[in-house]
């Protein structure tokens, strides 16, 4: 198969001879009147009934106990890190294959990113990489803690990050850090819509963290949310996410230093729109992706199929490419 044989076989799948773009985001559904209402309201920033009521829905969605909305991914990912306890010098392990947000806001907190390989099969952390580096490297000590045996350094947290959709071996990863006393913390900005066993991404771990930037499978303008295990978790990051501000009608109190990752209500009301038409975007993600499958099978190339415990959400695709150097297969 050549390069070509493939590029026409994109053009053909989306009938253009035009640029055509990673994700192109669609409303073609309620989006414009929940906007509309919203700049007819003026409460076009974080108070507002559309960003309780998208908190509502992906709970609805996702199964998750809590959600908490957020100026974009990135937010949601820096208060989850906080919540879990990740603290200046700690290491969080964590995947090279993700978007840089991911080590960002591990350095944020003042803590190192360490990385561990990711799995072929899902392209996501690999759970027996996290449990070789973790014998190799790390002891408990009698409080319980991870430290990495070199530095003195507490692992405070794994972060496995759901690659193009396609959910990581949560459980195994998940038995990992129980064992190691660390938490989990899952990076599911690309997943929303994909599920492990049958349980959203993003719930199994004690925080998750979702993205709607203009590239995700439906998108806010630019928007996170925080999914939670538990209502006191969820009131903790949204005090943590609004200033730390003790509700009171004409008092300024701010009880601890905290964050002003609200998402304002003019970005909530587009995801309350786009989230009624999730089903849909993901069901022709699927489609997308079986022709890419159906496409790639007689060829030397590997599509990255979901893995058999999970539904993906086929954010993006992807092929493995084996190349051969002077004899070596790369
Ligand atoms: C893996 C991953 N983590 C974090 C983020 C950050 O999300 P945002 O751009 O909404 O801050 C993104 C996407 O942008 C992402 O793909």
């Amino acid at each position: 198969m050549t390069p070509n044989n493939l590029v026409e076989f994109i053009r053909d799948a989306y009938q253009t001879t035009d640029f055509i773009p990673l994700h192109a985001p669609q409303f073609a559904g309620n989006e414009k009147q929940y906007v509309n209402e919203t700049l007819d309201s003026t409460f076009v920033s974080s108070v507002g009934q559309f960003v309780s009521e998208f908190e509502k829905r992906v709970v609805n969605y996702t199964g998750s106990t809590a959600a908490v909305a957020t100026v974009n991914g990135t937010a949601a990912l820096h208060t989850a890190l906080y919540l879990a306890g990740v603290q200046r010098g700690d290491m969080v392990i964590t995947q090279a294959l993700t978007f840089v947000a991911t080590c960002n806001v591990i350095y944020h907190l003042g803590a190192e990113p360490v990385f561990v390989d990711v799995s072929p099969v899902s392209l996501s952390l690999c759970p027996h990489a996290l449990e070789s580096f973790l014998s190799a490297h790390a002891d408990l000590d009698d409080n319980g803690r991870c430290v990495h045996h070199k530095t003195g350094q507490v692992i405070r947290a794994v972060m496995p990050m759901h690659t193009f959709g396609h959910p990581a071996q949560l459980d195994e990863i998940q038995a990992v850090c129980e064992k190691w006393g660390i938490v989990l913390v899952e990076d599911a900005a690309e997943s929303l819509g994909s599920f492990y066993k049958g349980r959203h991404t993003g719930t199994i771990g004690e925080y998750g963290a979702l993205s709607f930037n203009g590239n995700k499978i439906i998108t806010t303008g630019g928007g996170g949310m925080m999914l939670c295990r538990s209502e006191e978790a969820g009131e903790r990051a949204r005090h943590l996410t609004t200033t730390a501000k003790v509700s009171h009608p004409y008092e300024f109190f701010h009880d601890e230093v905290g964050f002003n990752y609200r998402m304002p209500n003019l970005n909530a009301a587009l995801g309350c729109g786009q989230i009624e038409m999730l089903d849909d975007f993901v069901w022709r993600k699927r489609r997308l992706a079986m022709a890419y499958e159906a496409f790639f099978n007689h060829s030397e190339y590997t599509f990255i199929s979901e893995p058999d415990y999970a539904q993906s959400n086929y954010w993006l695709n992807a092929i493995l490419c084996l190349i051969l150097i002077a004899g070596i297969t790369c």
